[in-house]
């Protein structure tokens, strides 16, 4: 039994996809802080590679970068295959990366479906598939490896932009944990979803022009979410004391699904 070491990822081996900024910065951030190795990805060498720098020396860790773009069959496959060829098996699968859309309803276009569809849902579905060999190498009944999908409140509930294919595309990477984890189970990896609310990074600060005064005055926590915030959640899921959660979809976002539905925007 260890129950006086429920939180642990020290040594091992993570992936965070849409890690050079906003929530993969802070998932990488909490990984390195606590001991793990994290591999990066993003399209955009110079900011993920200099961010790999910097978050190796600020936590004194191994945060290593490779720029490829996932929503393309290259790009899963160049990163599943710099990964087999530097390391025999990983721990965890952390898959965040993601873009929204909006656009009016009446001229939303079908590039708008292309580029959100491809990206938050496909990528999710083979990168899996290609990292499926090394989760497995590291993978027992005890300590089972883990893939989280970044999913979103939007895809819990209708949101106040017309984003209609991001949130039905996280709607999407929600069924689509429960289906990978039926998949998986019986080999003892765990795939769960994380339902952000907001958080601050591009992508939020881009539909508020990064004023998030509004968002926290109308969250019931009277905050967005934090590093600790989703750092402590992906650890909670990855380590000992989140082994027996299997196909869950949890939201981290100060209350706003449950208990402020009417409010949310
Ligand atoms: N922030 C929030 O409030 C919030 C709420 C709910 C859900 N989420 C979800 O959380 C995840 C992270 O979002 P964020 O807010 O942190 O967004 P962000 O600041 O825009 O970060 C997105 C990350 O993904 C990378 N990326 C984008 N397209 C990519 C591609 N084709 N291939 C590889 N990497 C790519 C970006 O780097 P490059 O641009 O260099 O590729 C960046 O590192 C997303 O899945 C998002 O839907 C965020």
């Amino acid at each position: 039994m260890e129950i006086n070491n429920l939180f642990s990822v020290k040594n091992k081996v993570a992936v965070v996809t849409g890690g050079s900024r906003g929530i993969g910065e802070m998932i990488t951030a909490g990984f390195l802080a606590n001991g793990a190795k994290v591999y990066i990805t993003a399209r955009k060498a110079p900011a993920l590679i200099e961010k790999a720098k910097e978050l190796s020396k600020l936590y004194d860790g191994e945060c290593i970068p490779f720029p490829c773009d996932l929503s393309t069959s290259e790009g899963i496959d160049s990163f599943s295959n710099m990964i087999a060829e530097n390391e025999d098996g990983i721990d965890y699968l952390i898959n965040n990366a993601g873009a929204a859309w909006g656009e009016p309803f009446e001229s939303f276009s079908e590039a708008g479906w292309d580029k959100v569809m491809d990206l938050n849902v496909k990528s999710i579905f083979f990168l899996t598939q290609k990292m499926k060999p090394l989760l497995i190498k590291r993978a027992t009944l005890e300590d089972p490896s883990r893939v989280i999908n970044i999913g979103s409140i939007d895809g819990l509930n209708v949101p106040g932009f017309p984003t209609f294919s991001y949130s039905t595309s996280k709607a999407a990477v929600h069924h689509l944990t429960r289906h990978l984890a039926a998949q998986l189970v019986p080999e003892n990896i765990i795939v769960n979803a994380i339902a952000p609310g907001p958080y601050p990074s591009n992508m939020l600060g881009s539909a508020v022009n990064s004023d998030y005064s509004e968002i926290e005055k109308r969250n019931p926590r009277k905050r967005t979410g934090s590093p600790e915030d989703i750092a402590g959640l992906v650890i909670f899921l990855c380590s000992r004391a989140g082994a027996y959660v299997v196909g869950e979809t949890i939201a981290t976002d100060g209350g706003l699904v449950k208990t402020a539905g009417h409010i949310l925007g």
